[in-house]
């Protein structure tokens, strides 16, 4: 794999891909801001997971609920009480870390510090002499737990204020809307609510690029099936998440299943799929078994008897739920690293190509006139296309450094008009990743890409 983080950053800034947040006031802490590249391929990955996990998936449907709920849910889910990370500060630089984080990277991973208490962190840490990544000295504060979420107040007067939360995961708008999808769509169990949308928490150790945010998109699904028939479910999800992948084009060998060591006390099982970012092995998704936990505690909570009761048998249960959960913003960042490749030429120059899949790259077609005087015809071909998916138009410089600038943001086909396209209407239609060129009809390039693209 050719990607380093530097490369992708200073690739995604320079190319409309991604930007610092904020960048002409200094930026802000782990937030960044798609470019116009960048957000259309973010769009065309949740494009391609909302097809194939609420459109394809045979009793599915999708939820947009609102970022800001009743305080009330996050009691009973338990992120009031228990959503925090383990930070402590070094005693030198002031920095602040996860001590989790600092006994996996001193470990190399060998050791999980999932399966430790703060106390035992604490004590390997002092132990194994881990040192502070940023000034190298080993003396740190004990730990202290940090809630993650985000909170602000509602109402005009300060007596009338009450806190609110912005949602640290998309999940719960889920479980709270249970009974509502289940009766509007008259569905019967079991049943998928699947949803995309923002979330945000209050991430204090470095990001690694989009990685960790504290601003990000979840793209979440919770499959809801009746107990016993839960493991078979689990296996389905866990695969189903690896299939999308590696249709996204992933190579198999940079992904891998991670069983989690330490379950959450309402979870049955845990994995991982995890991938070789250029940070290492890293969580990509995650696939939970989390039993009828989430609906039991909003049953509670709520006084709203959330059990489902089955048409034939006249049974009445609170369902079990599969959940399948991936950041759009982290898998765009294991797109990018799977994409980028740096290929020599035979003229000995290098390449910097994006080899994303067609479905997902911004642009499916660069329409390039060889000279600017075949500008209206090739502007003709640009806008006939554009009405089917989006394109691009370029006529400034050579035509090979057009060729480049398209292959840095993985555009698949570059559509050049020429002197021979004034004559027989013909195109050359140039494919990224070969650098094959063939020569085409213009009337039939619609037809010509549309069906390489399809996810
Ligand atoms: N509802 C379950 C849940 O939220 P999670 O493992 O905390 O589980 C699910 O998050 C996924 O969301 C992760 O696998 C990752 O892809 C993404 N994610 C979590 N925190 C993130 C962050 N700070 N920045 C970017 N993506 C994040």
């Amino acid at each position: 794999m050719k990607a380093t983080m530097d490369k992708l950053v200073n690739l995604c800034k320079g190319r409309g891909i991604i930007y610092p947040g904020s960048e002409i006031y200094g930026g802000m802490g782990n937030t960044w801001d798609y470019g116009p590249v960048g957000v259309e391929i973010k769009n065309n990955i949740k494009r391609a997971w909302w097809k194939r996990f609420v459109q394809e998936s045979d009793n599915s449907y999708g939820v947009d609920a609102a970022i800001l709920m009743n305080s009330r849910v996050w009691e009973a889910s338990g992120h009031t009480t228990s959503f925090s990370d383990p930070k402590m500060d070094c005693k030198f630089c002031k920095t602040r870390h996860r001590a989790d984080n600092l006994i996996e990277a001193h470990s190399k991973g060998k050791v999980n510090p999932d399966t430790m208490t703060n106390e035992e962190m604490e004590a390997y840490i002092r132990e194994h002499h881990v040192t502070c990544p940023k000034c190298g000295k080993s003396d740190f504060t004990p730990i202290r737990t940090f809630n993650l979420m985000f909170e602000t107040s509602r109402g005009v007067t300060e007596e009338g204020q009450n806190v609110v939360y912005l949602r640290p995961e998309t999940a719960q708008g889920e479980f709270v809307n249970f009974l509502n999808v289940q009766r509007t769509t008259r569905t019967k169990v079991p049943f998928g609510i699947g949803q995309i949308g923002k979330a945000f928490r209050n991430e204090i150790t470095p990001g690694n690029f989009i990685f960790r945010t504290i601003e990000f998109e979840q793209m979440e699904h919770q499959w809801f099936c009746k107990k016993g028939t839960d493991g078979e479910w689990y296996d389905y999800y866990k695969k189903a998440a690896w299939d999308f992948l590696v249709d996204l084009g992933f190579d198999p060998s940079h992904l891998r299943y991670k069983d989690h060591d330490k379950l959450a006390h309402y979870a049955k099982a845990a994995c991982d799929i995890q991938y070789l970012f250029p940070i290492g092995w890293s969580e990509l998704n995650g696939i939970h078994n989390r039993t009828d936990y989430d609906l039991s505690r909003h049953s509670e909570f709520s006084g709203k008897n959330m059990e489902y009761a089955d048409p034939v048998t006249g049974e009445k249960y609170i369902p079990y739920v599969i959940e399948y959960s991936i950041g759009a913003d982290r898998l765009m960042l294991a797109a990018l690293t799977e994409a980028y490749d740096e290929e020599l030429l035979d003229n000995g120059e290098t390449r910097i190509v994006m080899h994303f899949s067609p479905a997902i790259a911004a642009y499916k077609a660069a329409v390039l006139p060889l000279q600017k005087n075949l500008g209206e015809r090739a502007r003709a071909i640009y806008r006939r296309l554009a009405k089917s998916f989006m394109c691009t138009y370029d006529e400034a410089g050579s035509i090979g450094k057009r060729y480049r600038r398209q292959d840095e943001i993985g555009t698949p086909y570059c559509v050049t008009v020429d002197f021979d396209t004034e004559k027989d209407g013909t195109v050359t239609v140039r494919d990224r990743d070969s650098m094959q060129q063939i020569r085409i009809d213009a009337d039939k390039l619609e037809e010509y890409i549309s069906d390489k693209i399809r996810f």
